[in-house]
């Protein structure tokens, strides 16, 4: 629709209306400004690929209102302060949204918290307003439809008319109920909006299972939940462990009477109806000051949230005050959104460095201009492979999105080549091993290029460090660059050799002095107790990340028993492929893998575990179904405490099943499961004290 003129243009266009303050350059270019932002909402909304920030975006779109505002005869019809959104990507059914799906506006700091509060109690009339403040979820937003009790239609949000319908996927989101009693409340049809995610321990595994296969990770949940809702294959769906929260009643037709008259009574109203709504995490007050302390009391507690949110919305609570505020044409006066400080910054592609992994792999890694994300300074992103460069169109000079979601690691969303100058070069991918100069091979179902010889500096050194860091055995004082000094020494050659270090000769080096000596020794000496699943990880054994380590401990009570698994065994385990499978019988099957575990023992290192672990201080992918009636928990409450903790529902008993919980007259799943002696029988008791605090 844009030519790469117009679109440099429009974006240098973009850059000088940000500067404008004066009133005399807009009345003379309004439609330039008005083009300006069509553009924009084009990139947003049709191509799903935005130029600016929202930031940016909001500051452009609030210029023009305000001066529509002052003259109410410039404004024309097709402006885009006169509509809800614009075109779609053809893909699944359209389906009509009953009530349009506005955005909210945005704010970023208090000032413009205080500044939306007072027009609202001017309009209002009143002295303080009550408010109701709850998390923004960040993922993908969705309106669900129950009709005479019945789920009949999810849909996406689409272009806020007209959205995908997605009913079978959603479906397929366990905290989403089938049906609703709804009638008790004299509801006889409701749309209901809210946001689909995937928490951040999904999203980890879901990313390590990425990168066990050897594909790029995604760059955030929000990613991950709007594509899992587009997959047309429901059993990959269901393995997303997608999760939805219910935070907006858009439309009812009433039956009865009983309907709840706030915001915060309808939220009570979702949950008490089995959905997930942020009953717990909402907060009701009054006046500005208070909504404050509590988006900062949030804030600050972001990290330790089990998924992403960026930002708080506030909300009239009256639903009969939110009518009499009414809405502008593209947002309710009635709610604003807070944002959050941003986790995504632009900055330029410099240079492209090559590492040789612990397998050979050889990852191209970013090197870009220093720059600040959530803060923290990002200077190099690994860019995975050479499909990823091309996928993702990328060239030294290039300026790139970056983003660092929650601890994952930063990744670059994007090139934007519509601001290329023509200096960009293309990223040439080397033939030979940048450390040993081998010849680089791949094979036709991998996306890496690989160096094979095991010999590989390069890769005994990285098996080293794998081995002692953080997420494995975690040797403090024993980082990078200690192992590149002690093997180029020839302290040190393989990993049993960590625990045979000759400190006499560490003692002559420079910078080692009887604390640091002692420090190492003691980290070192710590690592023996490390369990089972960290060693096993430790291994560095292709495809086993931490999530496979975890269920490979589990079944087994010394590392060795491994070796005696035959593939089809493996392949029984959670999670654990073909692929997987063969990698780590390949493993075991080796002489000198199973005569490095050996020296490992004699040396001191714990082989075995007494009992199969119960991950740390979280339900570990562990699989639970309740039967019969709980006393403490609804239903829903309790699944949803299962999946927040890292666990899994499962649809039936069966050998997959690790617990069983029961409540009052449970029936035949009890029976079932009695019959099958790997799962725990608990009641509901016991499985509250397995949660953490
Ligand atoms: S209320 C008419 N509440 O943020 C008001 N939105 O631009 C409907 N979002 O499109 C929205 N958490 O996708 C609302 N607690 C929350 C939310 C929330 C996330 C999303 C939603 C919306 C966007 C705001």
């Amino acid at each position: 629709m844009y030519t790469p003129d117009q679109t440099k243009k429009l974006q240098a266009e973009s850059k000088e209306w940000l500067q404008v303050k004066d009133e005399n350059k807009i009345a003379h270019d309004i439609e330039e400004l008005r083009n300006v932002l069509r553009f924009h909402e084009h990139r947003y909304y049709v191509l799903n690929d935005p130029l600016i920030s929202d930031f940016e975006y909001d500051s452009l779109y609030k210029l023009l209102e305000k001066y529509e505002e002052q003259h109410p005869g410039s404004v024309t019809q097709d402006s885009p302060t006169q509509r809800v959104g614009v075109g779609l990507i053809k893909d699944f059914p359209k389906v009509q949204h009953l009530v349009p799906m506005l955005s909210l506006e945005n704010s970023y700091n208090a000032d413009d918290l205080m500044d939306w509060d007072r027009k609202a109690r001017e309009l209002s009339g009143l002295a303080e307003i009550e408010y109701c403040v709850e998390p923004k979820f960040d993922g993908a937003s969705i309106s669900l439809l129950y009709e005479d009790d019945m789920f009949t239609r999810g849909a996406t949000r689409g272009d806020g008319e007209t959205g995908d319908d997605i009913t079978p996927n959603i479906k397929l989101i366990r905290s989403v109920p089938l049906s609703a009693a709804f009638s008790r409340y004299g509801i006889r049809q409701i749309e209901i909006r809210g946001e689909v995610l995937m928490n951040k321990y999904n999203f980890k595994k879901y990313n390590d299972t990425l990168i066990e296969e050897g594909m790029p990770p995604l760059a955030n949940p929000r990613n991950a939940a709007a594509g899992s809702l587009r997959i047309k294959d429901k059993s990959i769906v269901s393995k997303r462990n997608l999760e939805a929260f219910l935070y907006h009643v858009s439309y009812t037709v009433k039956s009865g009477s009983m309907e709840p008259v706030t915001h915060s009574g309808m939220l009570e109203m979702l949950w008490e109806l089995g959905f997930r709504s942020p009953k717990n995490e909402m907060k009701v007050v009054t006046g500005i000051n208070a909504v404050l302390d509590y988006v900062n009391d949030f804030e600050s507690k972001r990290d330790d949230l089990p998924y992403e949110i960026d930002g708080m919305v506030i909300k009239v609570n009256d639903t009969r005050l939110q009518e009499k505020l009414g809405m502008t044409s593209h947002h309710p006066r009635w709610a604003i959104a807070f944002k959050f400080k941003a986790r995504q910054a632009t900055s330029k592609l410099v240079d492209v460095t090559y590492q040789v992994g612990r397998t050979g792999a050889v990852t191209p890694v970013a090197k870009i201009e220093p720059v600040q994300v959530g803060g923290v300074t990002v200077s190099s992103i690994s860019i995975h492979n050479e499909d990823y460069i091309k996928e993702k169109d990328l060239k030294i000079g290039d300026t790139v999105l970056i983003e660092r979601s929650g601890d994952v690691i930063p990744q670059i969303v994007k090139s934007l080549p519509e601001l290329r100058t023509g200096d960009e070069k293309t990223i040439i991918y080397p033939k030979h091993c940048p450390v040993c100069g081998d010849k680089l091979f791949k094979s036709e179902d991998e996306a890496v290029w690989r160096c094979i010889n095991i010999n590989c500096k390069a890769q005994v050194v990285e098996r080293i460090i794998h081995f002692a860091s953080k997420d494995a055995m975690d040797i403090r004082s024993f980082g990078e660059a200690n192992v590149h000094k002690f093997f180029e020494l020839g302290l040190l050659k393989d990993i049993p050799g960590i625990y045979r270090l000759d400190f006499d000769a560490i003692r002559q080096l420079e910078g080692f002095g009887e604390k640091s000596i002692s420090n190492l020794k003691l980290a070192i000496e710590k690592s023996k107790e490390q369990p089972l699943h960290r060693l096993i990880y430790a291994l560095g054994i292709r495809y086993v990340g931490e999530t496979t380590a975890k269920t490979l401990a589990q079944s087994v009570t010394g590392i060795t028993e491994l070796s005696e698994y035959s593939l089809e065994q493996l392949q029984q385990l959670e999670d654990v492929g073909v692929k997987v499978a063969g990698s780590i019988h390949e493993f075991f099957r080796n002489k000198d893998n199973m005569h490095m575990l050996s020296e490992l023992e004699t040396l001191g290192l714990k082989l075995t575990q007494e009992k199969p672990l119960v991950v740390e201080g979280n339900l570990g992918g562990q699989t639970f179904l309740f039967t019969g009636t709980l006393n403490k928990l609804k239903r829903s409450e309790a699944e949803a405490r299962v999946e927040q903790n890292g666990g899994k529902i499962v649809s039936g008993v069966s050998s997959k099943l690790n617990y069983l919980v029961v409540g009052e007259d449970a029936g035949s799943k009890l029976e079932k499961a009695k019959k099958i002696a790997s799962i725990h029988i608990i009641t509901e008791e016991e499985f509250l004290q397995m949660l953490p605090g």
